[in-house]
């Protein structure tokens, strides 16, 4: 069963976003498909964010943080609960959001705002971050005015068409809740972050033109599809081949992958952006390059992070057979 947190963002005394976590909790007790539970942040207090390193690296130094990490990875999605305050979010969920990364990542997330005139701002700024963690905001939002749904600005007191649009976000919660969980989420951290460090080292190796550099990023059977012919390169030596053919090619090579993403299970991963490779040709020309679509598929051996198959494209002109070379992300 699909267990759905429901984060309260605001932690101050007479503050109403308990009563708002409640109504959502009453609501989702109505349903059989997935468990619901307040993640109440006066539960757990945080410092201002205290930790050396980013989220993303996936290593935390304080119990505090592994404690909250523990807390948020056990669920497979949630509510975010949100009061407007000066236009946005309250500092509190802002700073309980950005302790950790892996955790969101790949969860569902469905947002209720409250405020003078329903918390629109603040929703569109925590709908934002959350895409920015790579979670799944889901469409519909709830928003709630302190004019309409609370009686005496104070009590709140949902007008009846409040109730079915917050079922039919928890319908949408419950129903995006997947996300790769096959690894745990500290362990994605990390992982995730050792992948995009592998592509790094693989653009790093390009520019230098260290061919034998490239022959540590490969597994022995790894299946190419470049963007030269054939089809596919089978092994590591043709793929390595190609690599040498880019450096004969260019006496100095640039080469760029921009809008990576990555995405970790336990020993699996995949990452795709776009990258650009050019240089300068042996008479002195220079070329930026074509935009392409590159996509690397990894799989862990022996704790190495190895390419065991990779993918070049542009897109293509079906009828005319022509590729399309020009365009930009
Ligand atoms: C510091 C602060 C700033 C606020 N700024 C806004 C605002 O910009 N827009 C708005 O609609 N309401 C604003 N409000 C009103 C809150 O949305 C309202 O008081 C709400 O109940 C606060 O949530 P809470 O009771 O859970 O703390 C603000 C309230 C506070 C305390």
């Amino acid at each position: 069963m699909p267990r759905i947190g429901i984060l309260v963002g605001s932690t101050r005394p007479t503050r109403k976003g308990d009563q708002v976590a409640r109504w959502v909790h009453e609501r989702g007790a109505h349903r059989d498909d997935a468990e619901f539970e307040v993640v109440d942040l006066l539960d757990h207090p945080l410092p201002h964010l205290d930790e050396p390193l980013p989220a993303l690296a996936g290593q935390y130094r304080h119990d505090h943080t592994r404690a909250w990490a523990e807390t948020i990875g056990r669920f497979d999605g949630f509510v975010m609960v949100t009061p407007e305050y000066n236009a946005s979010i309250p500092g509190v969920l802002k700073n309980a959001i950005d302790y950790l990364y892996a955790e969101w990542t790949d969860k569902a997330v469905g947002v209720v705002s409250y405020g003078v005139d329903g918390g629109a701002h603040a929703a569109r700024q925590l709908r934002a971050l959350c895409e920015l963690l790579r979670m799944r905001a889901v469409a519909p939002e709830v928003s709630l005015s302190l004019h309409t749904d609370f009686e005496d600005h104070v009590t709140l007191e949902p007008r009846p068409h409040q109730v079915g649009a917050l079922d039919t976000l928890l319908d949408h919660v419950v129903a995006r809740r997947t996300g790769v969980r096959t690894a745990t989420p500290a362990r994605r951290g990390t992982d995730e972050a050792a992948v995009l460090r592998r592509v790094d080292a693989i653009v790093d190796a390009v520019r230098a033109g260290d061919l034998e550099g490239l022959g540590r990023m490969y597994s022995t059977d790894v299946v190419s599809f470049d963007i030269d012919p054939p089809l596919q390169h089978v092994g590591a030596d043709a793929k390595l081949k190609n690599w040498a053919r880019v450096f004969t090619s260019f006496r100095e090579v640039t080469y760029e992958v921009r809008d990576l993403k990555a995405t970790v299970g336990e020993d699996v991963a995949f990452a795709h952006g776009f990258g650009r490779l050019g240089g300068t040709l042996p008479g002195g020309a220079v070329t930026g390059g074509t935009w392409v679509r590159v996509t690397f598929c990894f799989r862990k051996i022996d704790g190495e992070w190895l390419v065991t198959h990779d993918q070049v494209s542009v897109p293509l002109d079906v009828l005319g057979g022509t590729g399309f070379v020009t365009l930009e992300p």
